[in-house]
């Protein structure tokens, strides 16, 4: 499958360019056998912790959700260890990117397409993650929901990127690995590709995503003519 007529391509961050079971991968022997455990349950606390947040209108930003949600999982799991969890947090600030990254939005650039981040993630955080994977002058923008006070998936969030590139929906190709945010995005008039890095079974919500790849080293193909 090809995308005509696409002038951007705007990238989810947490789970799509950066690899957030980095942070415990960094640590992993301070939790023995619980690592894999707790780290899954910090990312899937963070996210339903931004979902109600947004029902409940109690906004705060990203990064206080991802404390809240790895005091959770150490609590479900046992763990006290304050020493640790300000080291998965520092390393949280820092993540990872997956491999083939740098070279995807390479490629896209040289061919002349306009690169991306929406996200949920505080503009601190956006900002530390992005230098430290040096992917800064890969990328034409980095914006964050901080400014609307909401998370994905509410349909502003994908509104602002549309504003703030003043382009039109349908010209903006959107890769997210999540796929609630993959089809919440298709919904919105996006064209979407969900990069289901995880394997995961397609989500049952009003839209589906365009194509599926298994990673971003795929996407080249599908947007550039
Ligand atoms: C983000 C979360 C959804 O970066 O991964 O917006």
């Amino acid at each position: 499958m090809k995308f005509d007529d696409i002038k951007v391509c705007v990238f989810d961050a947490y789970g799509t360019l950066f690899d957030v079971h980095a942070a415990v991968g960094h640590h992993r022997a301070r939790l023995g056998d619980k690592a894999d455990a707790v780290s899954a349950m910090w990312r899937t606390k963070q996210l339903e912790y931004t979902w109600l947040r947004s029902l409940m209108d109690r906004y705060v930003p990203f990064w206080q959700v991802t404390g809240d949600a790895l005091d959770y999982a150490f609590d479900a799991h046992g763990v006290s260890d304050p020493s640790l969890r300000e080291d998965l947090l520092n390393a949280y600030m820092q993540l990872d990117c997956y491999p083939e990254v740098p070279e995807v939005l390479a490629s896209l650039k040289d061919a002349g397409m306009r690169t991306a981040i929406l996200s949920n993630g505080s503009p601190e955080m956006l900002d530390a993650a992005v230098k430290s994977s040096k992917l800064d002058t890969l990328l034409d923008a980095v914006l964050s929901v901080d400014e609307l006070g909401i998370f994905k998936p509410h349909p502003s969030v994908y509104q602002l990127a549309v504003d703030r590139l003043g382009v039109a929906p349908r010209q903006v190709s959107f890769q997210s690995s999540n796929a609630w945010d993959a089809a919440a995005a298709a919904t919105f008039g996006f064209r979407v590709a969900w990069v289901n890095r995880f394997g995961q079974s397609e989500e049952r919500l009003p839209d589906r995503p365009d194509v599926q790849l298994r990673t971003l080293s795929e996407l080249p193909a599908v947007v550039l003519s």
